[in-house]
């Protein structure tokens, strides 16, 4: 017998498993700004790309943070690929700080300029995707209450990558490294090597 449960009536363990089985998520480093200016910089890993042409990107905020009220204001953002190597630096950012704080300059992250965009990128990610927002979406549940979740899409205007991970004209992911979230707190998985499947003809 499998361990059911209906996550309305609770889940019946220690702890939570549903990040534990939606795992690994890619994580998005979400760099924005304020109106006035201000640069935020925050990590979220219900992240995922959602169409190729055009490309498509978006994450969720469960709060009214400061990513979040950034997009609405100015209508972009800019994901920064984590590395392992960029691990600590993306947790730091996480701090819970108020809207004035920049976390580039609070976690000593180097900027680099976007080219379509206001928000800066993180200069050592080893990739960063420029994004101008389509649509913020406030989730509901199945009674139309808020779910208290907004999803913020995003398309894709402008693509940096270090030359440093280009090899044979591919972008090497396994190379870069990139940090995912797994099951609870201190959970991550990091890639380093990739296997290939060949789908059927
Ligand atoms: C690896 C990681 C992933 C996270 N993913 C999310 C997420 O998907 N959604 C969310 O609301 N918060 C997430 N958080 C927490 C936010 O990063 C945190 O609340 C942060 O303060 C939000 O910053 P902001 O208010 O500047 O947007 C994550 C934290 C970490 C360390």
């Amino acid at each position: 017998m499998t361990h059911f449960y209906e996550p309305a009536a609770g889940h019946g363990l220690a702890h939570d498993p549903f990040k534990a089985i939606v795992a690994p998520r890619p994580i998005g480093w979400i760099s924005t700004i304020s109106a006035a200016g201000v640069v935020n910089l925050a990590p979220y890993s219900f992240f995922n790309a959602f169409s190729s042409r055009p490309p498509i990107i978006g994450f969720s905020s469960e709060k009214l943070g400061d990513s979040l009220a950034n997009v609405r204001e100015t209508g972009e953002f800019v994901f920064n690929l984590v590395s392992e190597a960029l691990a600590e630096a993306m947790n730091a950012t996480s701090a819970s700080v108020g809207p004035e704080v920049d976390e580039f300059e609070l976690a000593g992250i180097a900027k680099a300029p976007s080219r379509m965009v206001a928000p800066p990128r993180v200069a050592a990610s080893p990739a960063s995707l420029e994004c101008r927002v389509l649509q913020v979406i406030a989730l509901t549940d199945l009674d139309g209450a808020s779910a208290g979740s907004h999803l913020v899409l995003g398309q894709v205007v402008g693509v940096h990558i270090d030359p440093a991970y280009i090899v044979e004209g591919r972008f090497d992911t396994a190379a870069a490294r990139p940090l995912a979230r797994c099951g609870y707190l201190a959970d991550y998985a990091v890639v380093r090597e990739l296997t290939k499947i060949r789908r059927p003809a």
